[in-house]
């Protein structure tokens, strides 16, 4: 459904992707694990063309695209296909819950007001917080708040939503919350891209690891295989340390 090839990127002189491929096939969720400063933000990104990728391929639904040089056009279109969630939730802070969802309904997809409420209701609903339509940022939790973008990204039927560290901005008490609701995405078949440190998430929810760090896939695997017989040396060691901090 979604692939990249060879994306590379680089921020002055430093080089963040020095050749990403990573493929996305319909109802996979695909972790992208690895240390802070791999490039998964910055891919991630580059995936949404929220950063221009200096090179790269991509495949989506059976369309070839040039990153570095896609129209503005096919770039709308993409982006209509896809749902981004922020580590800090991005929430207009002067906007209740149920508005937060539906602006975007409105404003960009011309979705006439009174279906907008609805279908942001309905999605409110789903992730829980089918009590809070009128409450604003700052009298919700930060689980809350995360499950209002999470809300946001459904209402607008895309066919794959990235995350970028959802629950890392949490306390832990309310990650669980956020997880959650992404594991019933999960089950329910949603496409999902998500860059976690939330190991237990990755081995018990995803169907695929992608293990990046300096820039490289350095494993990517079908979730069983990478956590039970990785294969290179780094994602060995990946695994053993995570596996030792688990029986702390
Ligand atoms: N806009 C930017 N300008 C300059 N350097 C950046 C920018 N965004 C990210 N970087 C650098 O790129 C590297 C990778 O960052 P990032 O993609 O955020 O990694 P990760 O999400 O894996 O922690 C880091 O060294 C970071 O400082
Ligand atoms: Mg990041």
């Amino acid at each position: 459904m979604l692939e990249v090839r060879d994306v590379t990127k680089q921020f002055e002189s430093l080089e963040v992707l020095k050749g990403v491929s990573l493929r996305v096939e319909k109802g996979d969720v695909v972790a992208i694990l690895g240390p802070s400063g791999s490039g998964k933000t910055t891919l991630l990104r580059c995936i949404n063309f929220l950063e221009k990728a200096d090179q790269g391929t991509m495949v989506f639904d059976g369309e070839e695209f040039q990153m570095n040089h896609i129209s503005k056009k096919d770039m709308a279109r993409l982006r209509k296909k896809t749902a981004f969630v922020f580590q800090n939730y991005n929430l207009f802070q002067n906007k209740t819950a149920l508005q937060n969802v539906t602006e975007g309904l409105v404003v960009a997809r011309k979705v006439p007001k009174k279906e907008a409420v609805e279908i942001g209701k309905k999605a409110l609903d789903k992730v829980g917080l089918a009590d809070k339509y009128d409450y604003y940022p700052y009298q919700l939790s930060g689980g809350q708040q995360q499950r209002v973008a999470i809300a946001r990204a459904l209402a607008t039927n895309p066919e794959i939503i990235f995350f970028d560290e959802p629950t890392s901005a949490l306390d832990p008490e309310l990650i669980g919350e956020v997880l959650s609701v992404m594991r019933d995405l999960a089950n329910e078949g949603m496409t999902m891209l998500v860059v976690t440190h939330e190991i237990g998430f990755a081995k018990n929810v995803s169907s695929k690891v992608v293990f990046m760090e300096h820039g490289v896939v350095i494993e990517a695997a079908p979730t069983r295989e990478f956590f039970d017989a990785p294969k290179t040396e780094r994602a060995k060691s990946f695994v053993r340390s995570i596996s030792e901090t688990e029986n702390q």
